[in-house]
């Protein structure tokens, strides 16, 4: 015996694989199926020849196969698809068809050749498993909606009442331990404040209706003066410098914009050296400001992509009490909001910077 198989081993192998084969001729009809694609189908071969086999392809995949099969008989490329073909039972199962191009023994094109195998079974448990998958998204979605239900009423309420209670009886003592300890009442109070909203605007964010705002004719120059005034009482030690070019004047939400900048000033004076200078330059152009804020110290580059993400907190501030990683996704979430951006830009020669850019009418189509 040769090394290679005769014509009619080669004609017993098609006949008897496992495999499901077809062969389309010139025309791109078919003209040969073996026995275990007409068992498959349940149908006479006559009745399978030309385009007859399209009549078992599952309406809906017919058109996408039919395109996809003339595309590459068209450029003489092979093609792999999966399709839905009807067994003799009448059930439906997935097929994966591998089609290539064959050619005479002078080497000229002579039409297709295709094999199938059934991968209903693989296909099914793989569907299960994305249907699964689904399912813990969507659990985990609720869990997150009813936590942020609890967060909202059951925790913000009896918190207002602390802190508003907190504040009447510093206005009511002259006492300095009642007040010292009133002080540190309300303090945290307003601390739990903060972060029961940040997590508010975390799930709006996530949820896909964005964190609401309220437009109003803003001056972003008298909101960054504002928070400046703010950090200057806290950090003394920092030298903290605005500068303003042009009208800084659009429509937006004073009180969001006043939290954005807040959470990019704040970043800027706790992530960088101590002592360390910070500038906050405003850029007014035709359609467009830009708050530029700058400090010394950089991030580095394997970080920065993620820097924006919620709870990516790249502090090394073991001992103090660590912020929640949140400031940079809400403030982003504020400026998309307004339609706008913000950009970082991080080395260690020229510092870290963030940019705001904000159009000035922010309420336009998105
Ligand atoms: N201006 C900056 N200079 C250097 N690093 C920064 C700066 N701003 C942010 N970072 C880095 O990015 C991380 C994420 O910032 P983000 O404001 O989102 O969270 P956070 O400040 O850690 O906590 P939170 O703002 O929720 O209190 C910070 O922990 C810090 O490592
Ligand atoms: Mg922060």
């Amino acid at each position: 015996m040769g090394d290679h198989l005769s014509a009619t081993e080669y004609r017993l192998l098609v006949e008897h694989s496992p495999v499901m084969i077809w062969r389309a001729a010139l025309n791109a009809e078919c003209d040969y199926f073996n026995d275990t694609w007409l068992q498959f189908t349940g149908r006479p071969l006559a009745k399978e020849m030309g385009n007859g086999w399209a009549e078992g392809v599952h309406p809906e995949d017919l058109d996408r196969c039919v395109k996809h099969y003339l595309d590459h008989f068209a450029r003489r490329e092979a093609f792999e698809m999966e399709y839905r073909l009807r067994r003799h039972d009448g059930v439906y199962r997935w097929i994966f068809d591998r089609g290539t191009p064959f050619y005479d023994d002078a080497g000229n094109f002579a039409g297709f050749i295709g094999s199938c195998v059934d991968v209903d079974n693989r296909r099914r448990a793989q569907s299960d498993r994305e249907r699964k998958g689904e399912q813990q998204l969507a659990s985990a979605r609720d869990f997150e909606k009813w936590i942020v239900a609890i967060v909202s009423h059951d925790i913000r309420n009896p918190l207002n009442a602390i802190a508003g209670s907190a504040s009447t009886l510093l206005e009511m003592t002259d006492v300095p331990a009642v007040k010292r300890a009133g002080e540190r009442v309300l303090r945290g109070a307003e601390r739990i404040q903060e972060i029961v909203a940040d997590l508010l605007d975390l799930s709006r964010e996530r949820q896909g209706s964005g964190v609401p705002v309220a437009r109003a004719r803003t001056d972003l120059r008298s909101i960054c003066r504002q928070v400046l005034d703010e950090f200057d009482a806290a950090a003394k030690d920092r030298a903290l410098e605005l500068r303003c070019e042009g009208e800084a004047v659009g429509d937006w939400d004073p009180h969001r914009l006043a939290q954005a900048i807040s959470n990019l000033v704040g970043n800027a004076i706790e992530h960088s050296p101590p002592g360390s200078p910070i500038q906050v330059k405003i850029d007014a152009r035709e359609n467009t400001v830009v708050a530029e804020v700058h400090n010394e110290g950089h991030i580095p580059p394997e970080v920065l992509p993620e820097i924006f993400q919620p709870f990516k907190s790249g502090g090394e501030r073991i001992g103090r009490s660590q912020g929640l990683g949140l400031g940079l996704f809400i403030a982003q979430a504020i400026a998309k909001a307004h339609r706008g951006h913000i950009e970082v830009a991080s080395t260690a020669e020229t510092g870290t910077s963030f940019r705001l850019e904000l159009p000035r009418n922010s309420a336009g189509p998105t």
